[in-house]
């Protein structure tokens, strides 16, 4: 089989729980396709280097058909070079008892500093995917600072949320996660966020007795996606990471690949006011993706339940803003 030329994926905070999960997947090909090499950019602060090294040791004796190349640096500038995938994953994550939005003022510098790095040396058609938290306002203050990205490059990850309720219909109704589509992750990855069951099918079809469960719904299936993230941390003893691993690797190859026909995910974007949103927060939205662009799902009817949802979510995003208009002024 004759290869494409690689493409080069930047992973911050590769030696990482998440970095350490998500780098083997995408040297294995599951990121960008069974035919497609990379070349992997690693990318650490200078105390877990050696770390990095020794991830960048293990890829090497996998033996990957598909990997390239690896480098390993603790110059977000050098380690962007010609970037196409730059995944920003390496930050802190909350511990038990903090919220997400705990995280901004350890992890909101970090966000601007690679927007500016990528800035001036990502690659022309470079994809930014950023899944470290507060991952939505990360994700803006990356764009903020990288003004020559398009922002129909920048995302967050809600992609973690999006699996978790595909898997709780799945289990629920007793089929299969393929089984179930069209389920939707509105606004932001915390715990106001909206899993949205509203156009959610089974094989195709509505007449299931959980999606007109609205008591199931509301006092089950809805916190228990908001706060999943913060239930692993309490169970496992650590913030998600296999899991996110996962996401993230499905975030992006529907991103490069497409979603294919009719299929939609979720994904955070820099909104432009869809749906009634605030326009100039990342949110996430219902989408597909054709020919490398992110279109939001057009023409849903939200009931008074679901805008209320929605108006929540968007509210917490635009508080989130001020709180990091004041913290980076
Ligand atoms: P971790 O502490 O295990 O690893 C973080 C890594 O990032 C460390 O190796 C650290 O050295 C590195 N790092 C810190 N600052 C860096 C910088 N400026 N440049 C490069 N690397 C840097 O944490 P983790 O469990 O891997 O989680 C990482 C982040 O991902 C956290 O913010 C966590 O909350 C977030 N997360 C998000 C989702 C999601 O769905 N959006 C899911 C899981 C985790
Ligand atoms: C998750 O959803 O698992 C991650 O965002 C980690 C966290 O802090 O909950």
């Amino acid at each position: 089989m004759s290869l494409s030329a690689p493409i080069k994926v930047a992973v911050t905070g590769a030696a990482g729980n998440v970095g350490y999960a998500l780098v083997f997947r995408i040297a294995a090909g599951q990121m960008l396709g069974a035919g497609q090499p990379v070349h992997l950019s690693l990318i650490e602060i200078p105390p877990a280097m050696r770390q990095a090294e020794g991830v960048a040791m293990e890829l090497e004796d996998c033996a990957f058909p598909l990997l390239d190349g690896i480098d390993v640096t603790d110059s977000a500038e050098e380690g962007f070079d010609g970037v196409q995938h730059a995944l920003l994953v390496g930050s802190r994550p909350r511990g038990a008892g903090e919220s997400r939005a705990d995280l901004v003022g350890s992890n909101l510098p970090i966000f601007r500093s690679q927007g500016q790095a990528l800035n001036a040396r990502a690659a022309d058609d470079v994809r930014v995917t950023v899944v470290g938290n507060p991952a939505n306002l990360n994700a803006l203050i990356a764009h903020r600072h990288a003004p020559d990205i398009p922002a129909s490059r920048v995302t967050a990850l809600t992609r973690l949320d999006h699996n978790r309720a595909v898997s709780l219909v799945a289990r629920t109704a007793g089929v299969r996660p393929d089984q179930v589509a069209d389920v939707a992750i509105w606004g932001n990855h915390s715990a106001t966020q909206y899993p949205c069951l509203a156009h959610a099918t089974i094989d195709g079809h509505r007449d299931w007795p959980l999606f007109s469960d609205q008591a199931w719904i509301e006092e089950q299936f809805i916190p228990r996606i908001q706060n999943r993230g913060a239930e692993v941390i309490e169970v496992r003893g650590a913030s998600s990471a296999a899991s996110a691993a996962v996401a993230v690797t499905d975030h992006v190859r529907d991103w490069h690949l497409g979603t294919g026909g009719d299929r939609t995910t979720s994904m955070a974007i820099v909104g432009e006011g869809q749906y009634d949103t605030p326009p100039g927060v990342v949110f996430s939205f219902p989408v597909r993706v054709r020919d490398g662009e992110i279109e939001v799902v057009s023409g849903l009817q939200l009931t008074p339940f679901d805008r209320r949802m929605v108006d929540v979510t968007g509210k917490d995003l635009l508080e989130l803003r001020l709180t990091a208009d004041a913290f980076l002024s």
